[in-house]
């Protein structure tokens, strides 16, 4: 079924221009659809139409999906009155796009960024079991228990966690580690951490579902995901 949407409500959902903008460039023919000039702001368009705005090429999509490389001292929010949050990293004063899960405010690495609440649903479902892949740092060595313990699912207090898989990659005073997980549960992974004796002193996301965070991407930058991508995020082994 085609999606159709008002022309002002599209640029301004995309960030493109605010409604009262649209009416103006309106006005002054600034504004092509398929080439002729939108005669009004509320005139119906799809993601088939070609707009040009200002003589800048544009067309609508309906959703939008980034790959944010988050850094540390921002949080997994969309507003927040005090701390910066990962959609004020997004340029153009967004405010239909949100955080797909979340990551702590200390935790770094992948992160999308998306205005599609079904995906995101999909995604963060308890049912679903989407994975996730981190890289950690601790303090202390891993015990070879800890790989057994993980694997099995840890027990903490009450709280049951799924298997997870551990793979060490270097033990010693600090340790490093890649661990899989398959849910996501409040500060999961330093909870399972120092559960076992071993303090999280860094947190990095690499991948989610097949997803993997392009390394090449610098802390703090994002870059809308490729069709290939966004085929990796929805569909899962
Ligand atoms: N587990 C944590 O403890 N923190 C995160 O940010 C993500 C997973």
């Amino acid at each position: 079924m085609t999606d159709f949407i008002r022309l002002d409500k599209a640029l301004s959902n995309m960030g493109a221009a605010s409604r009262r903008e649209v009416k103006e460039a309106v006005k002054k023919g600034k504004i092509l659809v398929n080439g002729i000039p939108a005669k009004n702001s509320d005139m119906k368009i799809t993601g088939e139409d070609e707009l040009v705005i200002n003589g800048i090429p544009l067309k609508y999509k309906k959703y939008e999906y980034y790959m944010l490389n988050k850094p540390a001292g921002v949080i997994s929010a969309t507003t927040d009155s005090k701390e910066r949050t990962v959609t004020d990293l997004i340029s153009g004063g967004r405010n239909d796009l949100f955080p797909v899960g979340r990551l702590d405010k200390d935790t770094v690495g992948l992160l999308v960024i998306t205005n599609d609440g079904a995906l995101a649903h999909e995604l963060l479902s308890p049912v679903k079991h989407v994975k996730k892949t981190y890289f950690v740092r601790v303090e202390g060595r891993i015990s070879e228990e800890t790989d057994k313990k993980f694997s099995a699912g840890i027990c903490i207090g009450s709280e049951q966690f799924q298997p997870a898989e551990l793979v060490i990659l270097k033990n010693g005073e600090e340790s490093e580690a890649e661990i899989t997980i398959y849910e996501g549960k409040f500060h999961q992974i330093k909870r399972m951490f120092e559960a076992v004796g071993n303090r999280v002193i860094y947190l990095k996301r690499l991948s989610m579902g097949n997803l993997r965070l392009d390394e090449s991407l610098p802390e703090g930058n994002y870059r809308e995901l490729s069709e290939d991508e966004l085929q990796q995020l929805k569909y899962r082994q």
